[in-house]
């Protein structure tokens, strides 16, 4: 196995953190010199790049937020010559201007190397076909995922997102070894091999290697015991590169690795930004080591998860995200986020795992319902029996009450890549 290792990986906890102190050190001052927001923020906190002696030193830098990027559109977080950005990407957002990034040649490179060293940790080896189903375009997801598997030595396969029959078709003809596509998407390609007939136990597949979306144990196993694959997870988010800036081995299976020697977590309280112990659940926070066109200085994700030794590597792990503090749903004063019922759900017996989340406002009061589908072939009782387990589950695991609704097979709107699994029916407030 260790003869499959790229470089970094192989290197020690201790000269690990001597190349981050460098690299970091060097960011710190390419952000500054190039970067306008950067030189004022660093300014305004009384602050020069020198004064980051130590990788705990980083902790005294500013914060940057999704907003300070807005402010700064398109391209004002650019760090090098317009001529010199090789690549832009954008997420959309849900409201107003959305977040543009951008590449150098390198930036490319290291996007490549990196996506290819988590293709591997999945279990990808050069051969393989690759089916991509992540979207191709402004989204970092198809062709971040498109590049890796190219660097790493397998065979792509573009077939981006949509047009699901097709996709059951191609992997049938194409006989891919490895599918990448949000965990939610496929569970739509589940329902397409069914009702094509085909057994999605017998396809070619063998490791599915999913992220873009939060996703719990219970569809692990789902997806591991529907489609006999293994089934692994990928973070990324396109302010700090896109998919690729963790993964989780194959091996292991225990949260992602952080790909350290490009990307420095931290975790802070969510509240008063206070950098929090090894260990201890709150926002990830990320600064980028090696970046050229738009480095990131303690990008605040919203994403809650926690920092891990490393197991499988020598890299910090991050536990599977719980949710983006922006999917939080407070409820009659009780903190829920979609993953802890996704766990209730996929625990139910007689229900599919396809489950949204509706909000609601009854007087001065949100509710929630959990609407879930029924598996095809449930009968009234059992369709009853599960409303009052889940409920029940709910009840007692989180402390609220909801509302459920098991709704008939294949009647909720499905996934065709980051699925909305909260709809939002409150209104104006
Ligand atoms: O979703 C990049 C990506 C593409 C990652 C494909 C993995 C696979 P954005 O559109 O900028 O980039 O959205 C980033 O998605 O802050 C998280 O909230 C969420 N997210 C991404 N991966 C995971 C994951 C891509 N494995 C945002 N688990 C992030 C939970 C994830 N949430």
């Amino acid at each position: 196995m260790t003869a499959l290792l790229d470089a970094a990986e192989r290197l020690g906890r201790e000269e690990l953190e001597a190349l981050q102190l460098k690299r970091l050190r060097a960011t710190l001052h390419h952000a500054y010199k190039n970067v306008g927001h950067y030189r004022s923020a660093f300014d305004k906190a009384g602050l020069h790049p020198d004064d980051c002696r130590t990788l705990a030193d980083l902790a005294r830098f500013p914060f940057t937020t999704k907003a300070d990027l807005r402010d700064n559109y398109p391209f004002g977080m650019f760090a090098v010559p317009e001529d010199r950005v090789r690549r832009i990407h954008a997420s959309s957002g849900t409201t107003g201007r959305p977040t543009v990034v951008g590449y150098t040649q390198r930036d490319l490179d290291t996007w490549a190397d990196v996506v290819a060293r988590s293709i591997r940790a999945a279990g990808g080896r050069p051969g393989h076909k690759v089916h991509v189903a992540y979207g191709y375009g402004l989204f970092t997801g198809g062709l971040g995922a498109h590049y890796g598997a190219e660097r790493l030595g397998c065979t792509v396969i573009p077939a981006s997102g949509g047009m699901t029959a097709r996709q059951v078709q191609l992997i049938q003809d194409f006989r891919p070894e490895i599918i990448m596509v949000t965990p939610s998407y496929m569970l739509t390609l589940l329902d397409e091999f069914e009702r094509q007939g085909v057994d999605p136990r017998a396809t070619s597949l063998k490791v599915g290697i999913f992220g873009a979306e939060p996703w719990t144990e219970e569809m692990r196993r789902e997806i591991e015991e529907r489609f006999a694959i293994h089934a692994v997870d990928i973070y990324g988010l396109s302010e700090v590169m896109g998919p690729g800036v963790a993964q989780e081995c194959v091996e292991t299976k225990d949260g992602l690795h952080i790909w350290e020697d490009h990307f420095y977590p931290e975790v802070v309280d969510p509240f008063t930004g206070e950098v929090l112990p090894p260990g201890e659940e709150g926002e990830l926070v990320f600064t980028s080591l090696t970046k050229e066109a738009m480095p990131v200085i303690r990008y605040r994700t919203r994403d809650l998860t926690r920092l891990l030794p490393g197991t499988a590597r020598v890299f910090r792990r991050m536990e599977k995200v719980t949710g983006r503090s922006d999917d939080l749903v407070i409820l009659r004063g009780v903190n829920l986020f979609p993953t802890q019922i996704e766990e209730i759900v996929l625990r139910t017996p007689g229900v599919a795992p396809h489950f949204q989340l509706r909000l609601t406002r009854e007087g001065r009061l949100d509710a929630l319902t959990v609407r879930a589908e029924a598996r095809a072939g449930a009968t009234p009782e059992q369709r009853a029996a599960a409303a009052e387990s889940i409920t029940a589950a709910v009840k007692d695991g989180i402390g609220v009450s909801v509302g459920v609704e098991i709704v008939d097979p294949e009647t909720l709107e499905r996934s065709v890549g980051k699925f909305r699994r909260i709809v939002d029916e409150r209104g104006e407030r």
